[in-house]
């Protein structure tokens, strides 16, 4: 099977490439390098062994991506190009409107004019907002309070409208809850720019002493130990779930699944289990809550499990250790 992957040097996007080429698969990799760097695409031969096609480009220029369409025979997209930073959605806002959706809608064109048949889009667990319930099932409320979860929203709509009037073609919405870790091969993981806004990558730094300590957002939730709760689960999991959704029997129509682990874990249990599996220190303040922030999310995988035989195997130690082994990497 021939796949395009959009976003393919990116944190999760560079993951599923790397899993797509060692199951078998023909892989496209589309980047623009706005959230990622050229030389992932080498880091992913050197794990892989194998070639794979690549095209630096803006999704959102139709025209261009009209070129790779035209050359290249495509059987199957995953939509991974999106920008994703919360906060940075709320001062930016049309540019996370238009950069997410617009690229895709060329995505979609393309597809209707190609007959390219199905695509797979990177959704997140942000378009649930505050649960009404634990743990949370693909049929919960949708609500979000960002631009960047309204986005997620929209795209959803925008692709599961265009699935109605296009008989024989299928998406797979993938929500994901809180990926973290690396590959094995601690070539490739999560490398932000900047001051980490998410958790993981924050720790990481701390340990590594690149910055001072953690900030914890509040210690007055909910929770059992009154710290923010997430469903983490490990970046390779989560790639070996849209291999899976890929390689199901093709079925037209729009089929939403969640990829998290099913287990919740709090900020302190984070640091905990990155200290036990590492043998480093984290030190820590308490802050106060983070605007945005909920107290509890964490995933029903039913449905992933039942129809995709989707089973996480990798442990919070696993995940703690990957993540850690990727900047020993990198040091
Ligand atoms: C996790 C927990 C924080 C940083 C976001 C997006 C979501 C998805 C994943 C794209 C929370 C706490 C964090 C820190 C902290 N991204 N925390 N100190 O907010 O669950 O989800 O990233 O798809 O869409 O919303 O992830 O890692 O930012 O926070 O205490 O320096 O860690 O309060 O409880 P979040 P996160």
């Amino acid at each position: 099977m021939k796949v395009l992957v959009v976003g393919g040097c990116g944190y999760i996007g560079s993951h599923t490439v790397v899993e797509l080429l060692k199951n078998g698969e023909e892989v496209i990799v589309v980047d623009n390098f706005s959230n990622s760097k050229r030389d992932v695409l080498d880091k992913i031969k050197k794990i892989t062994g194998k070639e794979f096609s690549f095209y630096e480009m803006d999704a959102t220029d139709r025209d261009g991506m009209r070129t790779i369409f035209e050359k290249e025979k495509i059987d199957s997209i995953i939509h991974f190009a999106g920008y994703k930073a919360v906060g940075e959605s709320v001062s930016k806002p049309v540019l996370y409107y238009r950069n997410n959706l617009l690229s895709t809608i060329v995505l979609l064109e393309m597809m209707e004019t190609f007959g390219v048949k199905r695509i797979v889009f990177s959704s997140s667990a942000t378009v649930y907002g505050s649960p009404e319930e634990l743990p949370i099932k693909e049929s919960a409320r949708i609500q979000t309070t960002n631009p960047y979860g309204e986005t997620k929203v929209m795209c959803e709509k925008i692709i599961s409208d265009f699935v109605k009037v296009n008989p024989g073609y299928e998406a797979i919405l993938l929500r994901y809850f809180n990926p973290i870790g690396a590959d094995e091969s601690g070539l490739i993981g999560e490398n932000p720019n900047g001051i980490p806004n998410n958790l993981m990558p924050y720790i990481v730094k701390v340990a590594n002493h690149e910055l001072e300590c953690l900030h914890v957002f509040g210690n007055d939730y909910d929770t059992p130990d009154g710290t923010g709760v997430r469903d983490y689960v490990h970046v390779t999991d989560l790639a070996h779930g849209h291999i899976l959704a890929l390689m199901k029997p093709l079925e037209p129509g729009v089929h939403i699944y969640n990829l998290g682990t099913g287990e919740g874990y709090s900020v302190l249990d984070i640091v905990q289990a990155f200290e036990r599996a590492n043998g480093v220190t984290v030190p820590y303040v308490i802050e106060d809550r983070r605007p945005g922030d909920i107290a509890s999310c964490y995933a029903d995988i039913t449905k992933a499990k039942e129809e995709l035989g989707y089973v996480p195997e990798k442990t919070l130690e696993d995940m703690c250790r990957s993540a850690w082994n990727f900047v020993n990497h990198h040091n």
